[in-house]
């Protein structure tokens, strides 16, 4: 059985308070820490939005033991595993769309800095395009099924995506399979049982009252 992963995704935060709202979470039961990396140019961008980078990584570390689970929404993802890796990202994860050409370079670079490689799939992409690097002989660790446009926070869930989701798990038994995009109590089980195990909130952990019971209540919809 795989293990449930609840990351609450720090995008929802209050960035001026970063060290405290982690440490929050930790405490609320997260397991891993959701880092969104976004980066906007004038050309060539691949979501509409700027986030943080290695050096907001970097402060963060110093505060926090966490797992830190970075999902890269950048055209040039290679360019990133050197400064992540030193900064001391725990997770990489990129995007297929982007790395047709380098993801093997790119899969073999993130291991050898220490963390832990993972692929992505925007909506439009079909399941097929992550098998080659799963079946490879260095392999990706995890998949990340997008469960709305990358770019921002807040949004409503694709249930549509779920197949994709249980496609992978019928393929991939042991796989880490995340969900990130629109989750929180109404959409959970929908996805805890398509056969995802990690799962990205947003929105509905930052905006709860409680978000301990949010939380808690995820874990218990994949747990059982
Ligand atoms: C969107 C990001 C998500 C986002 C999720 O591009 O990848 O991690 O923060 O936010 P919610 O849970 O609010 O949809
Ligand atoms: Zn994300």
């Amino acid at each position: 059985m795989v293990k449930p992963k609840i990351a609450p995704s720090m995008l929802s935060s209050d960035f001026a308070n970063l060290a405290s709202e982690a440490e929050r979470m930790i405490r609320c039961g997260a397991d891993w820490l959701h880092m969104d990396i976004m980066v906007l140019s004038l050309f060539n961008h691949f979501v509409p939005n700027l986030t943080i980078g290695a050096p907001v990584i970097e402060s963060l570390r110093k505060h926090t033991e966490a797992y830190l689970d970075c999902h890269l929404m950048v055209t040039n993802p290679l360019d990133y595993v050197e400064p992540l890796g030193k900064a001391g990202a725990s997770g990489f994860t990129f995007h297929v769309e982007v790395s047709k050409d380098n993801w093997r370079e790119l899969v073999q670079k993130i291991k050898s800095k220490g963390m832990k490689p993972g692929v992505s799939l925007r909506p439009g992409t079909p399941v097929e395009e992550v098998y080659p690097l799963l079946d490879d002989e260095n392999p990706v660790e995890m998949v990340l099924v997008m469960t709305v446009e990358p770019g921002f926070g807040g949004q409503k869930f694709m249930p549509e995506m779920m197949d994709k989701v249980h496609t992978l798990r019928k393929k991939y038994p042991s796989l880490d399979i995340e969900v990130d995009g629109g989750l929180g109590p109404s959409t959970i089980d929908l996805a805890a049982a398509a056969g995802a195990n990690c799962i990205v909130a947003g929105s509905s952990v930052f905006g709860a009252p409680d978000p301990a019971h949010v939380i808690s209540l995820m874990r218990k919809s994949v747990e059982s």
